[in-house]
């Protein structure tokens, strides 16, 4: 079945990935606090966070599923308000117990936890005292940090927040995650700048207590291109790369913002009556941090194509997998268009992957403190054709989104960038944060009415590979 990839590199780390609050369910259980979806989805209406893939019961059965499909890691998150229910104060036992017994489970069936402290879902009461936005939640961030530290010394591969940028823009550009703005900019590159000191105040925090793993963070990058060469539309790419890619990656691997970076990011800020507040220290602690990660998590989806743009902001998010009824365009910035020949997904997501190849080099060329490199989320959101239980699910373009991409991977691999390994998003399917169950990513098939897995074919040809190692 081996397709374009023949081989994967010998010790590559070939993993699943999985975020507590899309796969756990069980959000009013032993203790757990609410988050900042729990009522917002309640209130929406359209979908339910339980039982989700039921991952708090099932885990063991996941996990052995991992093994045995020849995966040797898997990304988790703990959900901050199983263990601080409030995001701060008192300690649920229970919720603690819950995270020894995951981590347990996947050292006993050789799959390496790699864990992720804050993967989209901000405690409720932090959110609502305004979540990045207020800068007393980079210390409860810091002190929550410090306990799992201490509490989870079977842990040695720690990512502090995921995506930070699909948080805030989602938050505060597209409005697809509460509280629902759009295009307030001051407040989406403010959280960016919040989380971006809260990550490198947990850094050096780690290098403080002389633990012995290892810490990095995780960002999603976007390569922009021009739609065509024209200099408006280089400069529309360049811009919305600043705003989407250059402005963390310089905040977390150079320590500071380049004078280039902030010129675009004013510009942005100026045209949309926007403004950023860095205080006095904040450089200080970007800097101390920037060269003490220890490896970047790197997530790729896809590349945007852009044309320049000067009206007003407006968007439409495609939460249906309704092919085409996804527009954005952001004043002063860019519009974003279609590039004629790039497939698209359902979701009108481009399946491009030479986006990937270019920007593994970027990183590396330009980023030396990213060190190694995993990809620690792609993969493919698809309406998987199910027939019934033993049927064979047939997911033929998952395999082909895949292999093309790990192509790209190699390839830039085989050219000096120190890429060590790969999860797929998603190991088992999962609900989607903004269009709910029917966007599937899994290896293994979750039927949501019974819990039961079925293997599809991505997951055979998942273990073919793991094999070449
Ligand atoms: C990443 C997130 O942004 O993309 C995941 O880290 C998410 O949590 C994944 O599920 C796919 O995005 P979506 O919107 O298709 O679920």
């Amino acid at each position: 079945m081996l397709n374009r990839v023949k081989k994967l590199p010998a010790n590559f780390v070939w993993g699943g990935a999985t975020a507590a609050y899309q796969v756990e369910g069980s959000t009013q259980v032993d203790g757990k606090g609410k988050t900042m979806w729990d009522d917002y989805l309640k209130a929406q209406g359209r979908f339910s966070p339980d039982p989700a893939s039921d991952f708090y019961n099932r885990y063991p059965e996941d996990i052995k599923l991992a093994k045995q499909y020849g995966l040797n890691a898997i990304r988790v998150s703990i959900a901050w308000t199983r263990i601080f229910p409030k995001g701060y104060g008192e300690v649920n036992q229970k919720g603690v117990a819950f995270y020894h017994r995951l981590f347990k489970e996947c050292l006993d069936n050789n799959v390496e936890p790699y864990v992720t402290l804050h993967h989209f879902d901000s405690p409720k009461t932090l959110f609502d005292d305004g979540d990045w936005l207020n800068r007393k939640n980079i210390d409860y961030f810091v002190d929550y940090a410090k306990f799992c530290f201490k509490e989870f010394p079977e842990v040695n591969n720690w990512f502090t927040i995921n995506e930070l940028i699909s948080l805030a823009t989602s938050q505060y550009i597209g409005g697809n995650f509460p509280p629902n703005h759009h295009f307030d900019v001051t407040s989406a590159i403010q959280a960016e700048h919040n989380e971006l000191l809260a990550h490198a105040r947990v850094v050096n925090l780690y290098r403080e207590m002389q633990l012995p793993g290892r810490i990095g963070l995780i960002h999603v990058l976007q390569p922009i291109y021009p739609i065509t060469e024209t200099p408006e539309n280089k400069h529309a790419a360049a811009l919305y790369d600043a705003f989407l890619n250059r402005f963390l990656l310089d905040g977390t691997f150079l320590g500071h913002y380049t004078t280039e970076t902030m010129a675009l990011i004013n510009e942005i800020l100026e045209k949309n009556n926007a403004k950023l507040d860095i205080q006095p220290g904040d450089m200080d602690i970007l800097a101390k941090a920037a060269p003490q990660n220890d490896y970047f998590g790197l997530n790729y989806y896809q590349s945007q194509f852009i044309q320049a743009y000067e009206g007003e902001s407006t968007n439409q998010f495609n939460g249906t997998g309704e092919k085409g009824t996804s527009s954005f365009k952001f004043k002063g910035v860019g519009e974003i268009v279609k590039k004629p020949g790039v497939p698209q997904t359902d979701w009108d997501w481009n399946i491009y992957p030479e986006g990937l190849y270019d920007v593994l080099k970027r990183v590396a060329r330009v980023y030396p403190n990213s060190k190694t490199i995993y990809i620690t989320e792609n993969g493919l959101g698809f309406k998987d054709h199910y027939e019934g239980p033993d049927q064979i699910i047939d997911d033929q373009p998952r395999i082909d989104y895949i292999d093309q991409h790990l192509e790209a991977i190699l390839k830039a691999r085989s050219e000096g960038v120190n890429v060590q390994g790969y999860f797929v998003w998603s190991l088992q399917d999962q609900f989607s944060w903004a269009n709910g169950y029917n966007k599937r990513y899994g290896l293994f098939y979750v039927d949501f009415d019974t819990q039961k897995r079925e293997i599809k074919e991505s997951a055979r040809w998942f273990k073919e590979l793991a094999d070449t190692k």
